[in-house]
């Protein structure tokens, strides 16, 4: 997908947490899915729900397959070069205890998990971390700060950190193709009511500065335009997403009212999606219907393997398998979220967001 949010493991060395001298927050904690991987494992049978052979990381340095469901680097790689860090943040789970926030080096935790909602029921597919699940996992963290640094000071570094969160393409995906699926005009208004119980309990843990990312056009997605039977993008799927949207923006809003000192900016990734897609020259893409990597009707109907067909001018592709986005189109999402305007990122981009 190309709001890019490709978050996909990123196979850190335990231990190795980002740091850097010039970082414009102090961490940054990541929560929700890796966006691209929209339902990968629900949708395509035969996916392993692995990235990490070829050809996936064929322009990733020295060519190798990090687990990454990308040609190259993701979106979350890009936003955390942007913001100064040298890498994104490590895992949750590749943590043990306490020791790692006691670090001078401590800049974050990445909570997401491939595959996950708002919803419980959302992907329940092995290893799969539901929002409510991260949201309780961040709560241990905030206790073990608690306890290293106090409240006060815990709190003043929450305040300042990032909390960025990209979720919700799994269950709109999950709900469309759901033999019982629920009219959007009242799944969407219930997940905004789920998003909002664990945006108020990380406020409660302190958080201030939140960059959200809101649902891709999902129905654009080389898989989901199988769906057609024209390779048109599946609209009734990118509705749900605009309402997600606009449920996103209300809920900030009414939030920013009621918690004076909460800032956030809130990433429009159908305008930023649907942008490249109706002008894909100006971007330099060719192609933003088909996968680069696959097979079949447009490279999409299996999954990227190392027999699989690989396109060959890979920078001027949008979508890099059924699913994901390629490196240059994540490139492309993390600079639109960083510096982008108004109607792509709002009120405030990434950028001011760090700042405010
Ligand atoms: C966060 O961790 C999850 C689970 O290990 C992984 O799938 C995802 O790619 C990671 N995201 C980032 C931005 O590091
Ligand atoms: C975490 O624990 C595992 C298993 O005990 C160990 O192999 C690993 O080296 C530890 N990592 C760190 C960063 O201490
Ligand atoms: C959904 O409907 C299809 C076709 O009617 C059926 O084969 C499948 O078992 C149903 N799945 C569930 C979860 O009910
Ligand atoms: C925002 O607040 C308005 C006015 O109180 C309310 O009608 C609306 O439902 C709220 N929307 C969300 C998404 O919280
Ligand atoms: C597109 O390609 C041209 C020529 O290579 C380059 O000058 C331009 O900066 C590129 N535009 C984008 C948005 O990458
Ligand atoms: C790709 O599709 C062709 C034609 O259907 C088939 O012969 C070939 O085995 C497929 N390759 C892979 C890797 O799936």
């Amino acid at each position: 997908m190309a709001n890019g949010l490709a978050f996909v493991i990123l196979a850190f060395a335990i231990g190795v947490l980002l740091h850097s001298a010039n970082a414009q927050v102090p961490a940054v904690f990541i929560l929700g899915d890796s966006t691209a991987d929209v339902g990968t494992n629900n949708y395509l049978p035969a996916s392993t729900f692995k990235a990490n052979f070829p050809h996936n990381g064929v322009d990733f340095p020295f060519g190798r397959a990090t687990g990454r469901f990308s040609n190259g680097l993701n979106t979350a790689d890009f936003l955390a070069k942007f913001y100064g860090f040298k890498r994104s943040p490590p895992p949750f789970l590749s943590l043990n205890g306490t020791s790692a926030i006691k670090r001078r080096s401590f800049r974050g935790i990445n909570f997401s998990s491939a595959g996950s909602g708002l919803l419980d029921m959302t992907g329940q597919v092995t290893n799969v971390v539901p929002m409510s699940e991260q949201v309780y996992q961040f709560s241990t963290v905030y206790n073990d700060l608690v306890a290293f640094k106090g409240k006060s000071e815990t709190e003043k570094f929450l305040a300042k950190s990032l909390f960025f969160i990209s979720v919700g393409s799994n269950d709109i995906i999950g709900n469309y193709h759901s033999n019982q699926s629920i009219p959007k005009e009242q799944f969407i208004p219930n997940l905004g009511l789920v998003y909002e119980k664990y945006i108020r309990s990380l406020i409660s843990y302190g958080a201030r500065k939140f960059g959200i990312v809101s649902v891709a056009p999902v129905g654009c997605c080389p898989s989901q335009r199988l769906y057609t039977g024209t390779g048109d993008c599946l609209d009734d799927l990118n509705d749900h997403a605009r309402t997600f949207f606009s449920t996103m923006d209300n809920l900030m809003r009414n939030l920013s009212c009621e918690i004076k000192d909460l800032k956030y900016s809130l990433g429009n990734a159908v305008e930023m999606t649907m942008n490249v897609i109706t002008y894909p020259q100006l971007f330099n893409f060719t192609d933003v219907k088909s996968a680069c990597c696959g097979n079949g009707t447009l490279n999409a109907q299996s999954f990227c393997t190392p027999t699989a067909k690989l396109c060959s001018k890979r920078h001027k592709y949008l979508f890099w398998d059924a699913f994901h986005p390629t490196q240059a189109a994540a490139k492309l999402a993390a600079f639109t979220l960083y510096g982008g305007g108004p109607q792509f990122v709002t009120p405030i981009n990434f950028a001011q967001l760090a700042q405010a």
